[in-house]
């Protein structure tokens, strides 16, 4: 019998996965200051644990102010490395590759972790536990969130510069994947959307000036990132508004993202309009992945959203929707999900050593 198509390994640059298989970033809004600590080495570790062939770590702040909660992950700074290797080192043991997703807030920053309230509590910017929030335009993001403070021209070269710092710290810290976070209406998805960028200079106006943050990003963090290793791209493809960004815009900008370097697009949606209809349901947003990829020709695509079950995950990766499943919430559910979907599809996978004596498809 042939192996599933989801247990396949793949090769991107010099990164090769031994499954198909990626653990969506999911914030935890755990840290301190943006120090990762045990609780992030005992959640990441059991998705190593599972079988999981990439771990994509939680948005990462590149700045204080770019993050969406005060206990957002954060690496602006040098001492911030330490915890992620540590991460890093545990999980490897079990054959993952590691990935993380550097981002900014933008207006959707300085807010509760969702379990203490989020935004329905955004936090002023005279509370000690809060800041000013910043964006491409004074457009807030709902009723509860602060107007954003309109960033200058030397302060947005201030945000691509930082993004550049982190990937570099990234880098140090041994990850093999790097993710810029241009989704979900934080600061570079706000950028590319008409109903947030407001902006007449060079960083607003026409579809060349909104996507201009982005590409500013990208070109300066491939020049600390090497071109050895994979660089994906979260986008939102659709704002599930009718004004707002649409597919047509995601796959010319695809197109364009493919010629700088860029090797992944990951496709997501929503986040940047508080008046979204999203339309959802089982692979609901793998038509864009699939979209994407069949305009351009040398991009991969993840594909993310309610991917829960194994023939859906597999008819992914077989019917060529996407090269790379994004799982979420199943793995916060059951981190053991690849094993468990491997089961499913009656297929051979690895379980840790240490569990080795328990009959593998009773894992
Ligand atoms: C998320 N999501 C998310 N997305 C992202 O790009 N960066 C992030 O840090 C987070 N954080 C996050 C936290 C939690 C708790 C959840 C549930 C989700 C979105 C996530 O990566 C994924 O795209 C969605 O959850 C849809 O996939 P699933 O959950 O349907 O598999």
């Amino acid at each position: 019998t042939s192996r599933p198509q989801l247990f396949s390994p793949i090769t991107i640059k010099d990164m090769t996965m031994k499954n198909r298989i990626a653990v969506s970033p999911m914030c935890q809004y755990s840290c301190n200051d943006g120090f990762m600590n045990d609780w992030h080495l005992v959640h990441l570790g059991a998705f190593a644990k599972g079988g999981a062939g990439l771990i994509i770590l939680e948005a990462t702040a590149t700045s204080p102010e770019g993050r969406i909660s005060y206990g957002d992950s954060g690496l602006w700074k040098d001492e911030q490395m330490e915890p992620l290797k540590r991460v890093i080192d545990f999980c490897k043991i079990f054959g993952p590759r590691m990935g993380i997703q550097i981002a900014h807030a933008g207006r959707k920053a300085s807010t509760e972790p969702p379990f203490l309230g989020h935004r329905k509590q955004g936090i002023p910017f005279d509370d000690p536990k809060g800041w000013k929030v910043v964006g491409p335009s004074e457009v807030a993001w709902d009723e509860n969130s602060q107007v954003p403070h309109e960033l200058s021209i030397s302060e947005i070269k201030t945000v691509i510069n930082d993004f550049k710092n982190t990937a570099r710290r990234a880098l140090q810290c041994g990850f093999d994947f790097l993710e810029i976070h241009g989704a979900h209406g934080y600061l570079i998805s706000s950028f590319l959307s008409p109903c947030s960028n407001k902006r007449t200079d060079e960083y607003g106006g026409d579809f060349n000036g909104r996507i201009k943050l982005l590409l500013d990003i990208v070109r300066e963090v491939r020049t600390v990132w090497p071109s050895s290793k994979p660089l994906s791209v979260r986008l939102s493809c659709v704002e599930w508004v009718k004004d707002g960004w649409q597919l047509n815009d995601t796959v010319r900008l695809a197109k364009i993202l493919e010629n700088m370097d860029v090797d992944i697009l990951d496709c997501s949606s929503g986040g940047n309009s508080s008046n979204q209809h999203i339309v959802g349901g089982p692979l609901y947003q793998m038509p864009f992945a699939q979209e994407v990829k069949n305009n351009t020709n040398k991009l991969y695509t993840m594909g993310v959203g309610l991917v829960n079950k194994a023939h859906e995950a597999e008819s992914c990766i077989a019917e060529n929707k996407c090269d790379i499943v994004a799982v979420g919430r199943a793995f916060l559910r059951d981190p053991y999900w690849p094993i468990h979907v491997a089961n499913d599809l009656d297929c051979d996978v690895d379980v840790p050593l240490q569990y080795a004596f328990i009959d593998k498809r009773m894992m």
